[in-house]
C-alpha cells in the first residue's frame, strides 16, 4: 500500500522536549559513556510527555493541510485520549499522521513498510504498524501512542521496565517494542521467555538489546498482572 510519504504537511508546532526523564534522572550523563548519553538523547523521545504533545496535537489541528482537492477527506478520532479532528489527503498513513501532522514523533518510521515494528501504536487496545494503516481507518476509533502511554508523571510499568533492565541502546526502535511489548502482555503472550520472544518477533532492533527486552518484558508483566 503507498502511502503519502512526499506529501507536505505543517507540522503545525515544535515538537515538545520531555521534561521527565531529566527531572527524574534515570540518565546523567557525567556518569555514562558517550553511548549510553546518546541512550540519554533517545529517551527524552521515547518516554515524552502526553500533555504537551497533545497541545501541540490541537495547536495543529487547525493549521490548513495541503492536500489533493479529490483526495480530501475529514477525519475524527481520539488520540492519547484527546479528541482530534483534520483533514487529510485519503492516502495518507497513520504514521505520517501522527509524526507530521501531529508532532507524535514517538512512533518512528523505520521500514515504512510493516516489517520492523518501529512504528507500532494501539488502535483500539489493539497493536498496529501504523507505517501500513491508513490513517482514514481510524475514524471514530481511540489511538494510543507512546507519547499517551504513561498516567500522569508515573511512567507506566513497561517504561519503567526497559529502564531498568537497560532494554535499549540506542532507542530508536524503543518506543514500537514498548507499545508491542504491552499489547504482548494484555494478550497473555508474555507467559514464558520463549513465547515473549515469538510474540515481539514482529519487532526488530538493530542494536540487539533483545535480552534486556525479554527480561524486561517479563518484569512489567508480573506488575501489570498485579495491576
Ligand atoms: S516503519 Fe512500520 S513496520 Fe517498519
Ligand atoms: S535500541 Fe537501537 S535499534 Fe533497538
Amino acid at each position: 500500500m503507498k502511502t503519502t510519504r512526499n506529501t507536505v504537511l505543517p507540522t503545525g508546532g515544535t515538537p515538545a522536549t520531555d521534561n521527565r526523564t531529566l527531572r527524574s534522572g534515570f540518565f546523567i550523563l557525567s556518569r555514562r559513556s558517550a553511548m549510553e548519553g546518546a541512550a540519554a538523547i533517545a529517551a527524552a523521545a521515547i518516554f515524552a510527555d502526553a500533555s504537551s504533545h497533545a497541545k501541540t496535537a490541537a495547536a495543529a489541528q487547525s493549521a490548513p493541510l495541503p492536500v489533493a482537492p479529490d483526495q480530501a477527506l475529514t477525519i475524527s478520532a481520539t488520540i492519547n485520549g484527546q479528541p482530534v479532528a483534520a483533514e487529510i489527503d485519503a492516502r495518507t498513513s497513520l504514521l505520517d499522521l501522527l509524526r507530521e501532522r501531529l508532532a507524535l514523533t514517538g512512533a518512528k518510521k523505520g521500514c515504512d513498510h510493516g516489517q520492523c515494528g518501529a512504528c507500532t501504536v494501539h488502535v483500539d487496545g489493539r497493536r498496529v504498524a501504523s507505517c501500513l494503516t491508513l490513517a482514514a481507518k481510524i475514524e471514530g476509533r481511540e489511538v494510543l501512542t507512546i507519547e499517551g502511554l504513561s498516567d500522569g508523571a508515573a511512567l507506566h510499568p513497561m517504561q519503567q521496565a526497559f529502564i531498568d533492565h537497560d532494554a535499549l541502546q540506542c532507542g530508536y526502535c524503543t518506543p514500537g517494542q514498548i507499545m508491542a511489548a504491552v499489547a504482548c502482555v494484555a494478550e497473555g503472550n508474555a507467559t514464558s521467555k520463549e513465547r515473549i520472544r515469538e510474540y515481539m518477533s514482529g519487532n526488530i532492533c538493530r542494536c540487539g538489546a533483545y535480552v534486556g527486552i525479554v527480561a524486561a518484558i517479563e518484569d512489567a508483566a508480573s506488575k501489570m498482572e498485579r495491576g
